[in-house]
């Protein structure tokens, strides 16, 4: 069985081009799995907001169970929910609409709260090593222009660092861009991606 857990973080709701590619890769993904199909977990930004981790929340992980207070007990629940469902997944789905060069905030929590030492990465003598293996993970952009990593792309080559870090290298990137450039450049940009889904599922 293929457990695939989908992470939205568009803030645009149905109108979200990112959101519109993954439900598409997902369908396919599924049809491919034949009868047994997927399990499909949900986690949407947009309907279920992402705290960012502050002092608080971080603090919470660091007081016994037993002594927490609820407020803590509370945090520390959500974010080893957060932990849980990436754990238990074969395959993640993370589409990553840029906002000002980079991932939208939220996204930046939610890793905030699943990248915790000793659970999905841990420190060793010899540097850091990924406590998540056996993770396949497609990036799922929209961007409303055109970026060359690095130059004006911080978003893929940042969160291709930041699955890396926690054991996931096995990551295939599908991108729509020139959304926002005019009728024909969107055009094109939806119709490269779509093409790259089909490569990706084949
Ligand atoms: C807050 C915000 C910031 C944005 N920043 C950028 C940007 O830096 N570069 C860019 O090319 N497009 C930018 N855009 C355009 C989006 O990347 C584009 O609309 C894309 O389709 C968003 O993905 P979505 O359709 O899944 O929501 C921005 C859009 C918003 C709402």
């Amino acid at each position: 069985m293929n457990r695939v857990l989908r992470i939205d973080s568009s803030i645009t709701g149905d109108n979200s081009v990112s959101r519109q590619l993954a439900s598409e890769l997902i369908e396919r993904l599924s049809a491919k799995e034949g009868e047994e199909g997927i399990t499909l977990v949900e986690r949407d930004f947009a309907k279920q907001p992402i705290p960012h981790l502050d002092g608080e929340r971080l603090g919470a992980l660091f007081v016994a169970a037993e002594a927490r207070t609820p407020e803590q007990a509370e945090a520390v629940a959500f974010a080893d929910t957060l932990i849980e469902e990436l754990v238990d997944a074969d395959t993640v789905v993370i589409t990553l609409p840029m906002y000002n060069f980079s991932v939208p905030s939220m996204l930046k929590a939610w890793i905030d709260h699943v990248a915790r030492a000793g659970v999905t990465f841990k420190y060793t003598e010899s540097g850091v090593v990924g406590l998540l293996e056996n993770k396949k993970v497609y990036l799922v952009s929209a961007l409303g222009g055109i970026h060359e990593a690095g130059v004006t792309d911080f978003m893929r080559p940042y969160i291709k660092q930041v699955l890396g870090f926690l054991g996931i290298t096995d990551v295939e990137s599908i991108s729509a861009e020139g959304l926002n450039m005019g009728d024909e450049a969107r055009a094109e940009g939806l119709s490269k991606a779509r093409s790259e889904i089909q490569q990706a599922v084949a």
